[in-house]
């Protein structure tokens, strides 16, 4: 049993992008302000427009034509990893609409080349940063305990939970 391909990439380019937007938001006050700092940003804000679409690809397909396979648990086991799936979604969702909102209040300036139009009042952003920052970490730490799940059906349980979200190998069924 196995994930559809489109299904496996679409969950692999979540969660490659999820941690690249986290590493660059943790990181670039790092870098002084500049044109290298504000192509750093720059980059968070295009490649979090770019998860909206992989998430939003993601929700239809999985509607639609993606697999659905049978529960990789039984009994209270599978009502925490339903339960963690749907937080994920749900972390997701806080974190990209706080990450616009960011975006629209501060008028962001991308590359020094366009800006988004500047919506509301720029008071917000201290407590907008704070909370998208928040939902960020809060995504993160969630995103990790349900990797040591994955890695725990793996290396403990050995069956083929992780595999079953692996690219699979040509001509394996
Ligand atoms: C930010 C990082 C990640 C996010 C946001 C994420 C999100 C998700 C979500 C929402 C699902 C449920 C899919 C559905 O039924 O719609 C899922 C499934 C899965 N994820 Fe992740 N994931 C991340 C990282 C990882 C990592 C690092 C691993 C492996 C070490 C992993 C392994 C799996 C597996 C094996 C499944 C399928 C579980 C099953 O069939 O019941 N994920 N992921
Ligand atoms: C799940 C995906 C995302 C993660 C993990 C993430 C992570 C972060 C982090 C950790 C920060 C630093 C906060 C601080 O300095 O206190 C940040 C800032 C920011 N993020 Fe995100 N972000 C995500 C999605 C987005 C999206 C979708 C957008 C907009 C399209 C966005 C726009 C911004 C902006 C405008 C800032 C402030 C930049 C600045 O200080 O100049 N983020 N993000």
């Amino acid at each position: 049993m196995h994930y559809d391909s489109i299904t496996v990439r679409l969950h692999w380019a979540t969660a490659s992008l999820v941690a690249v937007l986290w590493i660059i938001g943790q990181t670039a006050d790092l870098i002084p302000d500049g044109p290298i700092n504000t192509a750093y940003w720059s980059v968070h804000v295009v490649l979090g427009f770019v998860l909206i679409v992989v998430l939003i690809w993601r929700i239809m397909w999985r509607g639609t034509g993606g697999s659905r396979l049978p529960p990789a648990n039984a009994g209270a086991l599978q009502i925490a990893a339903d339960s963690t799936h749907y937080l994920l979604y749900a972390l997701l969702l806080c974190a990209i609409v706080l990450g616009v909102a960011n975006a629209f209040v501060r008028g962001y300036n991308l590359f020094d080349l366009v800006s988004l139009p500047q919506l509301g009042d720029k008071a917000w952003k201290k407590p907008i940063t704070r909370w998208h920052e928040l939902a960020a970490n809060v995504l993160l730490g969630v995103a990790f305990l349900h990797a040591g799940a994955a890695l725990a059906h793996h290396y403990v349980m050995r069956d083929g939970v992780l595999r079953r979200m692996l690219p699979r190998k040509a001509g394996s069924p």
